[in-house]
């Protein structure tokens, strides 16, 4: 079969990560006898100085001809002074919105060859945690209406946190379908106890779970859900969450396992068609340094082939690739423990190609 994919390497590590995630795709390719075809597109600060804007229409062009989009990261230093609407990282909430890609998937597993990153006591985290946030994309105060206006205080901005039922009821579905897929267990995350929306939130999630009789669902306030993801992360399967609240708790939870250089997301809309990319940004301080950990981006391609492409022994065989390097010891500086070898960007990528 013949797949087209956008890569997006963007800022940063972004270049570095996506490189080798291309050649770890190529080698599947090879063995499984399929044509994975790439086309390069610019997004991000990298975008901004190529093209004078950070989403260039001919990039979306790219990606809504392709059958997925796989992405390093956005933004650093260089464009932190640039307007709101101006900076990198719009490029990505622009990319989330015109694709329609409201369904983020962050899995966060840990290795167990890496429990020893784990910041939590062992006695916490025994039998491993394996949880997913399905975090809202193209909602919330990430887009609602926002501005400014005076006030007694001096001046405000404000940003409007807004969720209809609509948008409510298909992320919840999609939550309650990869739970059936998982541990049965949703936990719903809102701060129902102050806002409105939260409350809508509540009240259609409720509607969505007697459709899934077979799942246990539980609610928890946002406070709580923070709090228990350090004090049991076990008890999680699928969190069900808002825009913002799963940006904040996807970040606890990726550290909860280790390192956030593992961890690896998928962004989907209605049909097959997806955008993944690793949950770490661009890390602009160890950029182009051959230090950074692929390993988040490799797993993101494995996702594409498991969700986009369904191929699913393809998908098994690049995360075993990184678990049978991880077994021999293969570390990047972020997982290395102590008195441990530290392997570079591309001998990582290479071993887990080999390893395929
Ligand atoms: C993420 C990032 C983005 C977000 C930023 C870079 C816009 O933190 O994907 O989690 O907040 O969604
Ligand atoms: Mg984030």
């Amino acid at each position: 079969m013949n797949y087209r994919i956008a890569v997006i390497a963007g800022d940063g590590i972004g270049p570095e990560v996506t490189s080798q995630a291309v050649k770890v795709m190529k080698r599947t390719g090879e063995k499984f006898g399929h044509d994975f075809e790439f086309t390069y597109a610019y997004a991000g600060g990298c975008a901004i100085d190529k093209k004078g804007e950070c989403l260039p229409e001919e990039t979306l062009e790219i990606c809504r001809r392709s059958d997925a989009v796989l992405l390093g990261a956005v933004g650093g230093p260089k464009w932190d002074d640039l307007p709101g609407p101006k900076r990198p990282e719009k490029a990505l909430l622009g990319l989330r919105k015109d694709l329609g890609l409201y369904a983020n998937l962050r899995p966060a597993v840990m290795f167990e060859e890496l429990a020893g990153d784990c910041p939590l006591k062992p006695e916490i985290v025994k039998g491993g945690i394996d949880l997913m946030v399905v975090r809202e994309l193209t909602g919330g105060i990430y887009f609602g209406e926002r501005g400014t206006k005076e006030t007694e205080m001096g001046p405000a901005a404000y940003d409007v946190e807004q969720y209809s039922e609509g948008e409510v009821r298909r992320i919840a579905e999609t939550a309650f379908g990869m739970a059936m897929k998982r541990g049965k267990k949703v936990t719903s995350v809102d701060k129902a106890n102050v806002l409105d929306s939260s409350r809508l939130w509540r009240r259609v999630t409720e509607g969505v779970a007697k459709e899934y009789p077979e799942v246990e669902t539980n609610y928890m306030y946002v406070d709580n859900a923070a709090m228990q993801m350090v004090r049991d992360p076990k008890q999680f399967d699928v969190l069900l969450t808002s825009n913002m609240f799963g940006d904040i708790l996807s970040d606890e939870a990726s550290q909860v396992t280790g390192s956030i250089g593992m961890l690896p997301s998928a962004s989907l809309g209605e049909g097959s068609f997806g955008m993944y990319e690793p949950v770490h940004g661009s890390a602009p301080d160890i950029a182009g340094r051959d230090l950074a950990n692929p390993m988040a981006t490799i797993l993101s391609a494995a996702m594409m082939m498991r969700y986009t492409f369904g191929l699913k022994e393809e998908a098994d065989a690049v995360e075993s690739a990184v678990e049978k390097v991880l077994a021999a010891g293969c570390r990047t500086a972020d997982i290395a423990g102590e008195g441990m070898k530290i392997y570079g960007t591309e001998e990582t990528g290479n071993m887990i190609a080999e390893a395929i």
